[in-house]
């Protein structure tokens, strides 16, 4: 393969030639489209840190879950934006609270979405921790029952598909079990199975609401200069009974996507999170960048890295340029 025989630019002389040697193609079929669910009627509220994202009633939120399924997204992830915040989360496995109403919302008036509700307990508790304390740290065994409990009743509720997301030790067997053990051993499991303490949550976290209190969450997600732990980590869920295995975030993650992907054969997904997000709105409205090519580009390389299936709030957005 030496010059003058090889000539790479052969294959790149035309829109035809490059379209027959692309070896990664993004479909609509790869994305799976977070949404904010708030108590109310009529609820639209921009999310400031987040142009483009909403807080979205029970109403608004069926509306754009429904141009979601007509655009052709598989599914879409609802976070819960509860009423009241308590030391044990509460609200995060109520029967009534917010993700529980919407997901009966979404599942009674839109068949053909696939409805994932992210398990965890930050937005719900005062202290802003994705497990329950003991004294200042997080307690990890007796986080897991709670973590069930969320699970248990998104299933109730009619969720399709429950992703744990607090990194607690041990929740992808806790919950399995308990899932098992109330007749939903149909409800498979995305796990957040390799999440660092990422800042790139720093827009998600003012959107839910959900910026611990005291400290950081260092003790219970993974430090970001760690890579085998990932395949360990990775590796426990599938042993406990994960289906989906996630790697978050997504960007500076693409090495853990790959190996990931060369080490397990179960579904990788990948979260282009709100830090990755509103890096690229911000920059397109400063105008030293195009928002809309940046954002092609991204989601093509998280899914040349490995994924299988991207979660990003771009997911509207993607699918209609994937249309024109
Ligand atoms: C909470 C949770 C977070 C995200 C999803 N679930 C943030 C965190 O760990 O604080 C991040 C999503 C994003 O940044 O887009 N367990
Ligand atoms: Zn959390």
């Amino acid at each position: 393969m030496l010059f003058p025989d090889y000539r790479p630019r052969r294959l790149r002389q035309n829109p035809a030639f490059r379209r027959m040697i692309r070896e990664t193609r993004l479909s609509v079929d790869d994305f799976i489209l977070p949404l904010f669910a708030a108590h109310g009627k009529g609820v639209k509220e921009p999310i400031s840190s987040m142009p483009g994202q909403y807080h979205l009633s029970c109403d608004n939120l069926v509306k754009v879950a429904k141009e979601a399924l007509d655009i052709g997204i598989p599914a879409i992830l609802l976070f819960g934006i509860p009423q009241k915040k308590d030391a044990l989360g509460t609200e995060a496995y109520s029967k009534d609270g917010i993700v529980q109403k919407a997901v009966q919302a979404v599942k009674d008036k839109v068949s053909g979405i696939a409805v994932i509700t992210d398990v965890c307990l930050c937005q719900y508790t005062d202290h802003g921790h994705c497990g329950i304390l003991n004294g200042k740290t997080v307690d990890n065994d007796a986080s897991l029952e709670l973590l069930a409990k969320v699970a248990l009743s998104h299933a109730k509720a009619g969720s399709d598909m429950v992703a744990p997301s607090d990194m607690m030790d041990g929740r992808v067997a806790e919950i399995r079990n308990t899932l098992d053990e109330d007749g939903f051993e149909h409800i498979p499991i995305m796990s957040y199975a390799a999440k660092y303490c990422s800042a790139y949550y720093g827009p998600f976290r003012q959107a839910a609401g959900s910026a611990p209190k005291f400290g950081d969450r260092q003790t219970y997600q993974m430090d970001p200069a760690n890579a085998l732990e990932a395949i360990r980590e990775v590796t426990m869920d599938i042993e406990e009974g994960a289906d989906i295995i996630m790697v978050k975030p997504a960007l500076a993650y693409l090495d853990i996507i790959c190996r990931v992907r060369e080490e397990i054969d179960l579904p990788v997904a990948a979260y282009n999170v709100s830090g990755e997000y509103a890096m690229i709105k911000a920059a397109d409205k400063l105008g030293v960048l195009d928002g809309k090519k940046v954002m092609m580009e991204t989601l093509t390389a998280i899914k040349r890295a490995g994924a299988d299936m991207i979660l990003t709030y771009f997911a509207m957005e993607a699918a209609k340029v994937l249309q024109e």
